[in-house]
């Protein structure tokens, strides 16, 4: 007995990396799977047929999947896949949003294009086709279906502290959070949880840094063996996410970095000065910031590096 058995699930750019890892997790415990991608570049261009390849693999193991190849930046493409879910499998009970690409430069070089594109890809495809599962799942939900609906989402440490190059990139994992936190309010009610991961891995995205090394896919490295940047590293947490034991946890952001889990602690309050019911007043209000606020001198001369 799976721990997934009888549950349908997408996972959007699961033709490589993180999201092929994810796929065929999600089958070794049962579901079985529409494999989504687009099958281009890491930067977003083109397409091919890469989630015929993680079809295969998962068929090789005794488990059941289709391909998608539609775009996930394309709203009708997102109602397609959930469409596809139900007419080859009859229901929907996990959405894995993965897909990503990159268009890395320095804000003063990138161009409005990289930056609209990287939007499209992470925030509005991850928006598009939770729109469609929500839909399903609230029609679910109202006729009594009694269905453990799961979003899953994809962040990353440059969405969640910036990271130098990836103003369009980070900007779009960090809205994924926002997006995440409410949609899980939006459809807790439904019997839905909503959270997001943030993997890591070697994977044709990271290899974009320097010195990073050459890409390599989940299944080059054999089943049981651990390696710190395996694409998969994150799979058995997003498969215990989708799982029914998971439904207490919900709106959370979880990262899998290497051999750990690490639960993440959103933007809380940390320090609260009042004014006592005045008006501000600027030029009185560096003296209180830097000796009740940032606790530094008042020139800021000891201020926390960034
Ligand atoms: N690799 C890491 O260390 C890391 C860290 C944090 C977050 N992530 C995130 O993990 C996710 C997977 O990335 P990866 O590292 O496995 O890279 P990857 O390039 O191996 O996989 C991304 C997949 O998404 C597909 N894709 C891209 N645009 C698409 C579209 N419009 N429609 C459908 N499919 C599309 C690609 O074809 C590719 O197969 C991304 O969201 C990425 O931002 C990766």
């Amino acid at each position: 007995m799976g721990m997934l058995d009888g549950k349908v699930a997408i996972v959007t750019g699961s033709g490589h990396g993180i999201g092929r890892g994810h796929a065929m997790e999600l089958a070794k415990h049962g579901a079985k799977i529409i494999v989504n991608d687009l099958g281009g570049s890491v930067t977003g261009e083109g397409s091919g047929r890469a989630a015929d390849e993680t079809v295969a693999l998962i068929e090789a193991k005794g488990g059941e999947a289709s391909p998608n190849f539609g775009d996930v930046s394309n709203h009708e493409q997102c109602g397609e896949m959930v469409q596809q879910a139900i007419d080859t499998y009859g229901r929907l009970d996990i959405v894995v949003n993965n897909a990503g690409i990159v268009r890395d430069a320095a804000i003063w070089n990138m161009t409005p294009e990289n930056f609209d594109v990287v939007m499209a890809v992470h925030v509005r495809g991850t928006w598009s086709l939770s729109h469609f599962a929500a839909k399903y799942f609230r029609e679910q939900a109202k006729a009594g279906a009694g269905i453990n609906g799961r979003i899953i989402n994809t962040t990353s440490g440059a969405g969640l502290g910036g990271n130098f190059g990836q103003t369009n990139y980070a900007t779009a994992k960090a809205a994924i959070a926002g997006l995440t936190l409410t949609l899980a309010q939006e459809l807790a009610s439904s019997g839905v949880t909503v959270n997001c991961v943030g993997p890591a891995g070697l994977t044709r995205i990271t290899a974009t840094m320097p010195g990073a090394g050459e890409a390599f896919e989940p299944d080059d490295i054999p089943e049981g063996e651990f390696h710190r940047m395996d694409p998969k590293n994150s799979s058995p947490l997003v498969a215990w996410l989708a799982s029914d034991e998971a439904q207490y946890v919900n709106g959370q952001v979880i990262r899998c970095l290497y051999d750990q889990i690490i639960w993440m602690k959103g933007w809380s309050e940390r320090v609260v000065i009042a004014s006592g019911d005045k008006p501000w007043d600027a030029t009185k209000l560096g003296a209180r910031m830097a000796a009740e606020v940032f606790n530094v001198s008042p020139t800021g001369i000891n201020f926390p590096k960034a």
